[in-house]
């Protein structure tokens, strides 16, 4: 049998690395898009032709030609936010219906479920994940817990009482947490959204995947969120509730590992992180403060600030390695233009004071240590190729590629479509 191959494009870092403009700039290459995990949680950015649009649970080859474009099995998805972002879509000229089709078997987040998001976070005192409060954790907790409701259950002649059955327990934890809600007002929204999304194709992803496959179609699959959040190891419990590596693409869609085929990593020319939990190369002085402010860095779903820090090459090696990355994409370069120096993690000094260069299991007082390199002080932004790169920007990335033994294959040097380097 012959074995077509799948591509996957994901974060390395704590997610926000810019999937969303890289999965629409090679959108053209494939036939398909397919999002294999997360939901709303996700906020992927894309700017073409002075526009900009920031996609959730759609997945980003929705801008380029009539491609089809898969929500999979691994997805949570909230109808009512379905709804705002579907019909956003095509009142810009979208034609989504035709080309836009739901996985049976993706998890619907129940207005309770972003309610219980709330009141857990809340419940946790100063241990908060810091949450995106899109009912993320709860739907996957009854996912789990074999008590969610899925898509397909929409079109079953019980799916009230499933719902039902799946509400009251959550009323009963919302009760039990002294949480104070209105729940008419949500599920209102979300109803509108359930018949809206009706108007949808829902499939059984898998086969219609393994179709594909067999036609000699090509996919891509794009990640939400990024590895050092993935719930078995990223930095838990301050992850987010899905398998964010590639080994989600597998079971968020359905496909076999053989049927894997590059894997795109990646990754800023630096590090952000929303929310709480531990990230070692955190900058609290003028030089963070000039990261988030020259690559505006503030969360396009909840607008908070992103924590910012130096590229850690500790943590994305292992990423690297975790996902199998075959070619990795450097982003965001350009917010580096105006520093003489610039500082990438090597290794990490331990509290006991030994020094280490793999991800430990507790970051609790570890202390990065850096290698310095020459700045370029150039201005990225208006090269369109890479010959124009300055000695010192060439040098950056041999660095990284050369620790984390792969090769840059896309370099983005700004946030528009164009601005967009391929050196393969
Ligand atoms: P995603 O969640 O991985 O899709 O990333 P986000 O959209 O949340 O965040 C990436 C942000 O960086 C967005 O505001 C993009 O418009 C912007 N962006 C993407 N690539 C570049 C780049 O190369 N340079 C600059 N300056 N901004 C970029
Ligand atoms: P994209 O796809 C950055 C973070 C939240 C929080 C943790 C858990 O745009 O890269 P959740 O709501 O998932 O239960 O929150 O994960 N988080 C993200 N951070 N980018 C994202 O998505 C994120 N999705 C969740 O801030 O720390
Ligand atoms: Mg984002």
């Amino acid at each position: 049998m012959k074995t077509e191959k799948i591509d996957v494009l994901l974060g390395l870092q704590w997610g926000d690395e810019g999937k969303g403009k890289v999965v629409d700039v090679l959108t053209p290459r494939y036939d398909v898009v397919a999002r294999f995990q997360g939901g709303p949680n996700a906020g992927h950015t894309l700017i073409f032709d002075n526009k900009k649009f920031v996609l959730k649970s759609i997945p980003s080859g929705v801008f380029q030609g009539n491609k089809q474009n898969i929500i999979g099995n691994g997805m949570v998805l909230d109808a009512a936010l379905f709804k705002a972002e579907a019909e956003a879509l095509e009142a810009a000229g979208i034609d989504l219906k035709s080309r836009l089709l739901i996985s049976k078997k993706a998890h619907l987040i129940l207005p309770t479920h972003r309610l219980m998001d709330s009141a857990l976070e809340a419940s946790k005192g100063s241990n908060k994940v810091g949450t995106t409060g899109r009912g993320i954790g709860p739907t996957y907790t009854d996912k789990v817990a074999r008590t969610g409701v899925r898509v397909g259950d929409l079109l079953r002649p019980d799916f009230e009482e499933r719902y039902a059955a799946a509400r009251a327990a959550h009323e009963r934890t919302l009760k039990s947490l002294n949480f104070e809600y209105d729940l008419a007002p949500l599920e209102k929204a979300w109803r509108e959204g359930i018949e809206y999304m009706k108007q949808f194709k829902f499939v059984d992803s898998e086969h219609f995947v393994a179709n594909l496959l067999r036609e000699g179609k090509t996919i891509l699959c794009e990640g939400a969120q990024g590895t050092m959040l993935d719930i078995d190891f990223g930095s838990y419990p301050f992850v987010t509730s899905s398998n964010t590596i590639c080994a989600g693409a597998c079971t968020g869609l359905g496909v076999a590992p053989r049927n894997i085929g590059k894997v795109y990593g990646i990754m800023k020319a630096y590090c952000t992180r929303v929310g709480s939990g531990p990230f070692p190369t955190e900058l609290f002085d003028k030089d963070g403060e000039a990261l988030s402010d020259r690559g505006n860095e503030f969360g396009a779903v909840t607008g908070r600030r992103r924590r910012c820090g130096w590229v850690d090459l500790v943590a994305l090696r292992y990423a690297v390695r975790l996902n199998g990355v075959t070619d990795l994409i450097l982003m965001k370069s350009d917010v580096l233009d105006v520093f003489k120096t610039i500082k990438a993690c090597v290794a990490y000094k331990l509290p006991d004071g030994t020094q280490t260069d793999e991800f430990p299991f507790d970051c609790e007082g570890v202390e990065p240590i850096y290698e310095e390199l020459p700045g370029w002080l150039t201005d990225l932004t208006a090269l369109h190729d890479e010959d124009e790169f300055p000695e010192e920007f060439n040098n950056y990335i041999s660095f990284i590629e050369e620790y984390l033994e792969t090769p840059v294959s896309i370099v983005s040097v700004g946030p528009d479509r164009n601005q967009t380097i391929v050196r393969e």
